[in-house]
């Protein structure tokens, strides 16, 4: 069996990915990635390799002279920063993709995993329930990459027989490592700012509705998905995958039942009108019945999760 080498390991999903995938493989089968030099500490047992997914070259040695033999494909520009960095934000979503989707079609490597998301939806989408297949006019540089990233996939997939699997995930809430530069960053920051401070400014509005997921759902939705036997899979673009949906006024509840005191304010900035053309949330019908798909995590066990653990590393910090 060949390893499983994570790109962008240092990130929210990659710390989480890489524990997971050390449990299920061991530990001499998983590899770690990252363009910054130096892990976080939670991965520190692992094998650690300094990459930049760009770089061609450094990719083929590794994943030859490692054994790889599945990609997980993690290093992105997510919304709010990739507006702000439009070229590279293109250029790092787009070519990352095809660096590892070559090496499947040349057969260096056997398995892909590559995330997309809810950002490949846009205004024109419906809202509600969205479904699996339906108009995609997403209208940010990071939906726009996600969507072609997603039709990349399908085709390596019909034409080269490349074994790519991947999920739309929502919003991502985790407690190991903090998200960076995305519009749903706010469900995970409240809880760090509630914990410090006591309160804190929403830069979405009260009532901008989003689909989230937390981590071990998406962790578990990635492993499921991974382990999935290919005759079962019928979507090779993206599947959607629901957790739970809830507004910044909803969170803000909710927390205020275990943290009374807490106090949510609104200044919405541009993150805003980025969330408004996603939607509510979706129809994962064909996750469910291709692959049994089944979220555990809601609102109010995420909330309850999240306040248990910032306040713990707090203690130990
Ligand atoms: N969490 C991502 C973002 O906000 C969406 O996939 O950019």
């Amino acid at each position: 069996m060949g390893k499983k080498l994570v790109i962008g390991s240092s990130g929210q999903i990659g710390t989480e990915l890489i524990l997971d995938l050390i449990n299920t493989y061991g530990i001499n089968q998983v590899i770690a990635t990252d363009i910054k030099a130096t892990p976080p500490d939670v991965i520190k047992e692992v094998d650690f390799f300094p990459l930049d997914v760009l770089d061609n070259e450094n990719l083929f040695n590794l994943v030859k002279s490692q054994n790889v033999d599945e990609i997980y494909l993690l290093a992105a520009l997510l919304s709010a920063t990739a507006e702000k960095k439009v070229q590279s934000a293109w250029n790092l979503n787009m070519k990352g993709l095809f660096n590892v989707l070559d090496l499947a079609k040349e057969g260096h490597i056997k398995k892909v995993f590559w995330p997309s998301s809810i950002a490949i939806f846009g205004a024109s989408s419906p809202k509600v329930l969205t479904p699996q297949k339906t108009i995609a006019e997403p209208s940010t540089v990071y939906g726009i990459s996600k969507l072609a990233g997603e039709r990349w996939c399908e085709y390596y997939y019909n034409n080269y027989g490349v074994d790519v699997r991947s999920l739309r995930y929502p919003g991502l809430i985790s407690y190991k490592s903090e998200p960076g530069g995305g519009t749903t960053d706010y469900a995970v920051d409240i809880f760090h700012q509630a914990l410090k401070k006591g309160s804190y400014t929403s830069f979405l509005a009260e009532d901008i509705r989003l689909p989230m997921m937390y981590m071990d759902d998406a962790i578990r939705a990635t492993k499921e998905l991974m382990l999935a036997s290919k005759e079962d899979l019928t979507i090779r673009s993206s599947y959607n995958v629901n957790g739970m949906n809830f507004t910044p006024n909803e969170i803000g509840l909710q927390i205020k039942k275990l943290l009374p005191d807490f106090k949510l304010n609104f200044k919405p900035d541009f993150r805003n009108e980025i969330a408004l053309t996603w939607p509510e949330s979706t129809d994962d019908s064909f996750a469910q019945n291709d692959w049994n798909w089944k979220p555990i995590f809601d609102l109010e066990s995420t909330v309850s999760t999240m306040i248990n653990k910032i306040s713990k590393q707090f203690i130990i910090n």
